[in-house]
């Protein structure tokens, strides 16, 4: 797209399933912070492509797909496309369907993704919409210090993962051991950790076969504390920054009912929980990827302790080319 193409931009629809929705979500918020005047909705595909929906004239939807084949995300691409909007591909597998039809695109080149479960093409998903929100503002001319701020977390992105998984990979394995005995679990979050959070329970669920959810740490009281006994345990996301002692009251709630608490933090502020896996990121801004490169250990490590096929979960396929 022209710089004069992406200045014309004033929507944009994200659209995925599973977590290449999950992607999005996390990308929106990005998206948000580095274009002020930008209106962004992210939406699953299977429900998409069935709803009367209408787009602004000025939109470009982006069509996330790790495989490019999955049958929902293609009907919907067609149908954006047949209503005439710009379509681009965040794609991982080179010269797929979707990577074939969309207008323009980007691959994320996080090679061959063998597992059922979507790890690696997560974070290169939400890598690439971001780099695609600080294309837009640089075209658009808006927030140029945060443009700076998103270039400089993206270009340590990478080596900030490798540190993560040398220094806390152990330590996750004898974790996950204590806690693949459960068989429910609620994962929680706010903000850019909501999106991380639901990623975190669909990794859980669809490897160790752990009931899990994932919840805006907000909505704790509306229905969800009801869940909190022995056979639950909560895995909360608490990030350094404004919203650090209103994670901890969301802490306090489930601890005074009993819940049986894992806290992952990239702050180091003192925090009472069962377990705190605390992190030293230098990212900011971008540190929730890193985050659930923790949850991504924590999945595959109690799937393991519980004997499953991590690489080929039950009734799962890796491309869901079925409707
Ligand atoms: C994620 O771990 C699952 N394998 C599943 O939710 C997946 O993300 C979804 O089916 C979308 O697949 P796609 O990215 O290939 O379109």
């Amino acid at each position: 797209m022209s710089a004069y193409e992406l200045r014309d931009i004033e929507h944009v629809t994200i659209v995925g399933c599973g977590t290449a929705y999950y992607a999005g979500l996390l990308a929106s918020y990005y998206l948000e912070q580095l274009v002020d005047d930008l209106t962004i909705d992210v939406v699953v595909a299977s429900e998409f492509r069935y709803r009367s929906f209408h787009m602004p004239k000025r939109s470009v939807a982006l069509i996330v797909s790790q495989s490019g084949e999955t049958a929902d995300t293609l009907a919907c691409l067609r149908e954006i496309k047949r209503r005439g909007v710009r379509t681009l591909g965040i794609v991982n597998a080179v010269g797929s369907t979707i990577a074939r039809e969309v207008d323009g695109g980007i691959y994320v080149h996080a090679g061959p993704e063998i597992s059922v479960a979507s790890t690696k093409a997560f974070t290169s998903q939400v890598a690439a919409m971001t780099m695609f929100g600080v294309t837009l503002a640089q075209a658009k001319g808006t927030g140029l210090q945060k443009t700076a701020e998103f270039v400089d977390e993206l270009s340590q992105l990478p080596n900030e993962i490798k540190k993560v998984i040398r220094t806390h990979q152990d330590e996750i394995k004898t974790i996950a051991k204590k806690y693949a005995r459960y068989d429910h679990a609620l994962f929680l979050g706010r903000d850019t950790l909501f999106p991380v959070a639901m990623e975190g329970a669909l990794k859980l669920k669809e490897i160790s076969y752990i009931q899990a959810e994932g919840y805006a740490t907000g909505e704790l009281k509306h229905g969800p504390l009801a869940l909190i006994d022995d056979r639950f345990f909560e895995l909360l996301l608490i990030s350094e920054g404004w919203l650090f002692e209103k994670s901890i009251s969301g802490l306090q709630e489930v601890k005074a009912r009993g819940g049986h608490v894992i806290v992952v933090t990239n702050s180091s502020k003192q925090i009472d929980a069962d377990v705190v896996i605390r992190l030293k990121t230098k990212l900011d801004t971008l540190a929730p990827i890193v985050l659930n490169v923790i949850q991504q250990l924590f999945a595959y490590y109690v799937a393991v302790a519980r004997g499953n096929d991590v690489d080929q979960p039950r009734n799962l396929a890796k491309s869901v080319t079925v409707e």
